[in-house]
């Protein structure tokens, strides 16, 4: 089911960032909603974004004794966590060894290290307020299958075994495919990513803070000792700005250079046999898949994920059906009953960026590019940003500098290819084709179109109304291209995302795609039909 088609009974169950509904999403329960309106508008610490990032941080500095107010644009757990799978590992996406080749061995022991503490805070954090999210602990289990991937597999291994992560080497990985080699991680752990956030504010709530969903932040300026944060005629009075947006929002920062966004695909799915997978599950193939289980109301669900490309670009229909048939060939899948898409961003050097934002006054965090282990980074950076608020400084603040530099190499290949892809995509809007009537815009389907000498982005829904928008992105003039799996529009520089309409479905833009007036658009299409 997607969003639109919820009856009405349902309405207040989370949303999500575009047509798809996530399986969490159906089955969060109605009371994630939780805005309480704040005594006052003058905090300690105003946290941006209600997601795990958020809601991890303004909890752990709450407990603190600062005053924390979170404001988000939609609701709890509206963005990339509402769409994640919800796997909580040892490892991380960017391997070890990769860390000792762009950084250094010290610097893979301390990512390790951070990542072990997310998973012991993200556990202590379930035992200490009975937090019901189906929280459970699995091993993970990496395989390869060929010589290239056995190779890397074992580079994997040994780093991480450098790194003081706990693996081995085993032959009875549950694999669903033949491999050739494979190694466990003990200790990972699932849980539901919507109940697990619903806890945290809950007992956010409860020790005093405040959550105010539908409030976009338009601007922060400094003003004395305190930060000015704007929402329309609201303005809020804090000491400190921490931005749990994902990727931070707003004109071109340092940020949005260094990392890359990216789409995953995911499908729940029923089998015709009883052979859901205990564990944690990964393939080792670029990109990679993965899977695990989940019981929802008494009823197993394989969870599979894969077949990712940069936002903007790839066929999100044909993913979807690639990771349908991949997952085919690798259990007996009776019914897809859920399929979704989410965002993560990829950073430049391959370790996130938590702490102070560049370009910004004092006083003002951002963390992002958690590449696909925002559970685990995610929660990473809501302990480095709470150290940072509350005690100035955190024992991670340097590996994860913002501000880093390093490693140039990497860097500067990274920021070439990413200006060749907004140059294409600017380039891309001589080379849009004219379209003689909006009736060659399948219903319920977007196109980017040439219309007397005008390039738009054209929707049509399925009683054949159109909305003709500027393609432009918001953000930094780049050309959105239409996800007919989502219904949204996509921006493939730095991952802004609109709906049908043109509204902001997720930053960094701010502001709406310019509306193109229809009836001049209606009334050329029917002299020329
Ligand atoms: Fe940066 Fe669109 S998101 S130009």
């Amino acid at each position: 089911m997607n969003q639109e088609n919820r009856p009405e009974t349902d309405k207040n169950l989370p949303r999500r960032d575009g047509r798809n509904e996530s399986l969490w999403q159906q089955s969060a329960g109605t009371d994630l909603h939780t805005t309480q309106q704040p005594e006052t508008d003058t905090c300690d610490v105003l946290v941006v974004g209600a997601g795990i990032t958020g809601l991890t941080a303004a909890l752990l500095m709450q407990r603190e004794g600062k005053k924390c107010i979170v404001c988000d644009a939609f609701q709890a757990g509206y963005g990339t966590t509402g769409g994640t799978t919800a796997h909580i590992n040892t490892f991380a996406d960017t391997t070890y060894a990769e860390v000792e080749q762009k950084f250094s061995e010290e610097a893979s022991r301390q990512f390790a290290e951070a990542i072990a503490r997310s998973v012991g805070t993200i556990h202590n954090l379930v035992t200490t307020y009975s937090i019901d999210c189906d929280f459970e602990w699995k091993d993970g289990y990496v395989y390869a299958e060929d010589e290239q991937e056995t190779k890397e597999l074992q580079d994997l291994y040994e780093s991480a075994l450098r790194a003081g992560v706990e693996t081995e080497q085993v032959a009875d990985a549950p694999a669903p495919l033949p491999y050739q080699a494979a190694v466990r991680f003990p200790k990972q752990a699932q849980f539901h990513p919507l109940k697990y956030i619903r806890g945290l504010q809950k007992e956010f709530l409860s020790l005093g803070g405040r959550v105010i969903e539908n409030t976009l932040i338009d601007s922060v300026e400094k003003d004395g000792e305190y930060l000015i944060a704007k929402s329309g005629e609201r303005e809020i009075k804090t000491k400190a700005v921490v931005y749990a947006t994902h990727i931070p929002p707003g004109g071109i920062n340092v940020l949005h250079m260094r990392n890359a966004p990216y789409r995953s695909y995911v499908i729940a799915a029923t089998l015709k046999e009883d052979v859901y997978p205990e564990g944690l599950i990964y393939d080792s193939q670029d990109p990679y898949h993965y899977f695990r289980t989940h019981v929802i109301d008494g009823q197993k669900y394989l969870i599979s994920g894969g077949h990712d490309h940069k936002t903007g670009h790839g066929d999100p229909e044909q993913s979807f059906a690639d990771l349908i048939a991949y997952t085919s060939k690798c259990y007996p899948v009776d019914q897809v009953t859920t399929q979704w898409s989410s965002q993560y961003y990829v950073p430049s050097d391959g370790l996130p960026y938590i702490g102070h934002l560049p370009g910004t006054s004092d006083g003002i965090y951002a963390a992002t590019g958690y590449n696909g282990n925002g559970m685990i980074l995610g929660t990473v950076a809501a302990m480095v940003m709470s150290d940072l608020v509350v005690k100035g400084s955190s024992p991670y603040e340097k590996l994860f500098n913002p501000a880093r530099v390093k490693p140039m190499g990497a860097f500067t290949e990274f920021i070439k290819e990413n200006a060749d892809v907004a140059g294409r995509f600017i380039a891309d809007r001589f080379g849009i084709e004219e379209m003689e009537s909006v009736k060659e815009i399948p219903a319920d389907s977007g196109k980017l179109v040439e219309f007397q000498g005008q390039k738009l982005a054209v929707y049509r829904d399925k009683t054949g109304t159109v909305e003709a928008l500027n393609p432009v992105c918001k953000h930094a003039g780049c050309i959105v291209n239409w996800n007919n799996s989502e219904k949204t529009w996509d921006c493939p520089c730095h991952g802004a995302r609109y709906d049908q309409k043109g509204n902001v479905l997720t930053g960094p833009a701010r502001e709406k795609l310019d509306r193109v007036a229809f009836p001049d658009l209606e009334a050329a299409s029917a002299q020329k039909s």
